[in-house]
């Protein structure tokens, strides 16, 4: 049975467990429609960038599943930063989902483009931006994805409250203690991506004892391990039988020893290469320009 956390600075009830949509591997919209009908997922994670948020339309629809029973979440991409661009980015997202309001907006990267000569005051008007969006009704959470502790600094000078949300890269290989604790500290809620490390850690020995004897798939044992700790969490899959697995999650919970052992895994590695972002940003590659690609499980 699903369960929800409740933000702190908008006192919006946010589901734990959805579905993450990233375009690496595809899209599949058939999973979403099982994910929404069948599977008991009522939160979607999305982004300008993934390519489908026109996909997404059609999936929701025909789902047949209650516009308010779907906690949707999408994110601004750097090169729509800035006061007014982020404003029409945000309704062209709403246009491309059918939506007339979105549940969550997210600046995708604290990062800008780098012929932008002020990057700070961009990130300031960008939010200010989101702020309006969400005092005028068209967005109900703001937040923020892939910021660490200075750039989150940098935003509490001017936040009317700090952002909602932090979505950071998060599983048993990469779990930032320290950035949790500012976050923790500051109110602002984890909503951890690529729980499975894009399927990299389902090989791991312990993580492998563990789901063996708990009787559940490593998968499983990876998500649940997340939520245990109250970090919403988003696998991807695109196939219907992993779609239902991975949300097999709540009539069981990890004993404190297998929390500890997966707590032992960290070893600061990244899934998702930050190195590359800024050159991502600044190269003018098509939204979904990753649908069709296949992605390497090693
Ligand atoms: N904010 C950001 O910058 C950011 C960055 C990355 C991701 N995200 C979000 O987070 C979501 C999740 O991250 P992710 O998609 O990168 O990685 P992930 O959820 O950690 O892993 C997805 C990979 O694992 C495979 N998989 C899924 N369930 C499985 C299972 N039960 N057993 C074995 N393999 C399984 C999937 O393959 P199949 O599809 O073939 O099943 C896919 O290759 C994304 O979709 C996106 O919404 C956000």
């Amino acid at each position: 049975m699903q369960e929800f956390v409740v933000l702190q600075s908008e006192k919006v009830k946010v589901p734990l467990f959805g579905l993450g949509t990233s375009h690496a591997g595809g899209y599949s919209h058939d999973a979403v429609v099982h994910a929404l009908r069948e599977c008991d997922y009522h939160l979607i994670d999305t982004a300008r960038r993934y390519g489908n948020e026109e996909k997404l339309r059609v999936a929701l629809q025909e789902s047949g599943v209650p516009r308010e029973e779907v906690f949707l979440t999408t994110k601004l991409w750097p090169t729509d930063y800035g006061f007014q661009s982020t404003r029409r980015a945000c309704i062209a997202a709403m246009n491309r989902l059918g939506v007339d309001y979105l549940d969550m907006y997210l600046m995708h990267w604290p990062e800008c483009l780098s012929s932008v000569d002020d990057p700070s005051r961009v990130r300031e008007d960008t939010w200010r931006a989101l702020e309006s969006l969400r005092d005028d009704g068209l967005v109900r959470v703001v937040g923020v994805s892939n910021f660490l502790e200075h750039h989150l600094e940098e935003m509490l000078d001017y936040a009317s409250h700090p952002p909602s949300i932090n979505q950071i890269e998060f599983h048993p290989y990469q779990n930032p203690i320290k950035l949790r604790k500012f976050c923790k500290e500051h109110g602002i809620q984890i909503m951890g991506f690529c729980p499975l490390a894009k399927g990299k850690i389902l090989n791991d020995p312990v993580l492998r004892e563990i789901a063996s004897r708990v009787g559940k798939s490593p998968a499983q044992v990876s998500i649940r391990w997340s939520l245990q700790q109250g970090v919403i969490t988003i696998p991807k899959s695109v196939r219907k039988e992993r779609i239902l697995e991975n949300s097999q999650v709540w009539d069981w919970e990890l004993n404190e020893k297998d929390m500890d052992a997966l707590n032992g895994l960290d070893r600061d590695y990244h899934a998702v290469n930050r190195s590359v972002i800024q050159a991502k940003i600044d190269t003018a590659l098509p939204d979904g320009y990753k649908l069709n690609t296949k992605l390497n499980m090693g």
